[in-house]
């Protein structure tokens, strides 16, 4: 199948690849990017584990192509945070055990990521509707709701620290 060239920026680094039009976003980013990060789940928009910020937006790359993706931006898992600075959704995480297994756990933080910019101090309630897309067979989903609220208080306190 014939190549497209496509421009995009993943985790704020531009990228200019020549890919199939059939590839799939969670692949492209997996196997031509090695964003393992990402993971694949079931592949049929249910479980959420793909999930990638899109121009800020989240999407499930399982149910995108690559192409689709030229000229925009995307975050994974991995342009949160670093090892020795991490994000504070992954310190909320790791505060309040969110994970398990981990499989779930890159899509359910970009899920997160995108659920606290549009709503910096969100209900139990919020959160698992924002988290609704995002299946986890391991935790029962209690303490993700609390993970998300631990980081979106730390989220808040450094937003207040900046503005005074
Ligand atoms: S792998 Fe994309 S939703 Fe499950
Ligand atoms: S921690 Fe195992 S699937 Fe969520």
């Amino acid at each position: 199948m014939e190549e497209r060239r496509i421009n995009v920026v993943v985790n704020e680094e531009p990228k200019s690849v020549d890919v199939e039009p059939r590839l799939l976003l969670a692949h492209f980013l997996r196997e031509v990017l090695g964003l393992t990060g990402t993971h694949i789940g079931c592949d049929t928009t249910n479980c959420g584990v793909c999930t990638v910020l899109v121009d800020g937006l989240p999407m499930k790359s399982c149910t995108m192509f690559a192409v689709m993706v030229d000229g925009k931006s995307v975050t994974t898992v991995e342009g949160l945070g670093l090892p020795s600075e991490l994000h504070p959704i992954q310190e909320g995480f790791r505060e309040e055990h969110g994970l398990q297994c981990g499989f779930c756990t890159p899509g359910m933080m970009m899920a997160s990521k995108a659920l606290l910019e549009e709503n910096p101090n969100p209900t139990e309630e919020d959160i698992r509707w924002g988290l609704s897309g995002n299946l986890c067979r391991c935790t029962g989903y209690q303490n993700i709701v609390k993970s998300v609220l631990w980081a979106a208080e730390k989220l808040r306190s450094e937003a207040g620290a900046i503005s005074r």
